[in-house]
């Protein structure tokens, strides 16, 4: 049987000062001090990182970064190295998010050099990937997955993806309300373990956790969690509040 230890990462994009950022790890790490079966993970924008990591060191609430940089240093202004952020206390670091390659061009050739980059340094990636309402509507979900899929992880081996954690997200249900049912998202995530069967082979296949993001709330992840192939959420607006986010943390097992 697969073992696939659930996890439930908090994306909280551009939101909060260190102050509030220290504030809400305090809460959560409270509220989840019992949860020892999900694996939580939060990712504060950069400047709170550090802070946020001495709060929650001594608990089970891990941390991640939204965002870095392939280089480990060097002429790069305003970007930030896997180095650093292994040195703020991250283990995750989420790449390829539709915000990044919707607002600031990110590409999939510059999503294969930031995974690439992460597992070199011991970073765990949280690759995110997801069709725009158009492409779903022209019915073009799976070969834009399984391009992204394929460059995203083009030139790497089995070995280099063991930790590799994949988040879908439909770009149309992320911040809109709008969730996928849990039968669209299981459909995709049955999908993408099939195809990462087939470009890594089995063991990857079935040891690889496949995230669902957009609009995941209270509400809606225990139906998410029930499917076969979904091993956990990406949530943005509903992880910025501790106690909404512990409810999701603390999904109703099947
Ligand atoms: P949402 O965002 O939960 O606010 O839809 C998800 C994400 O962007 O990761």
């Amino acid at each position: 049987m697969p073992n696939r230890k659930p996890l439930i990462a908090g994306n909280w994009k551009m939101f909060k000062t260190c102050a509030e950022a220290v504030e809400t790890a305090k809460q959560l790490m409270e509220l989840v001090a019992e949860v020892s079966d999900t694996e939580v993970m939060i990712a504060p924008p950069f400047t709170a990182l550090y802070p946020v990591a001495n709060t929650v060191k001594d608990g089970q609430v891990l941390l991640g970064a939204q965002n870095l940089h392939w280089e480990k240093e060097g002429a790069y202004t305003g970007e930030i190295s896997p180095l650093m952020l292994v040195s703020a206390g991250c283990r995750y670091v989420i790449i390829g998010h539709s915000e990044r390659r919707q607002y600031f061009g990110e590409t999939d050739e510059d999503v294969n050099k930031k995974i690439k980059a992460a597992v070199k340094h011991d970073l765990i990636p949280i690759f995110c990937i997801g069709e725009s309402e158009q492409e779903r509507e022209s019915g073009q979900t799976f070969s834009v997955l399984d391009k992204q899929v394929k460059k995203g992880e083009e030139r790497f081996f089995a070995n280099d993806l063991k930790t590799l954690v994949i988040a879908y997200e439909p770009v149309w249900a992320i911040g809109t309300g709008k969730t996928a049912t849990s039968h669209q998202a299981q459909e995709v995530h049955h999908f993408l373990r099939s195809l990462v069967g087939d470009l890594f082979g089995d063991t990857l296949a079935t040891s690889i956790r496949i995230l669902y993001g957009g609009s995941v709330k209270p509400e809606n992840i225990s139906e998410l969690m029930a499917r076969q192939d979904i091993d956990g959420a990406l949530v943005g607006g509903a992880s910025l509040n501790a106690e909404t986010f512990s409810k999701i943390v603390q999904f109703k097992r099947a």
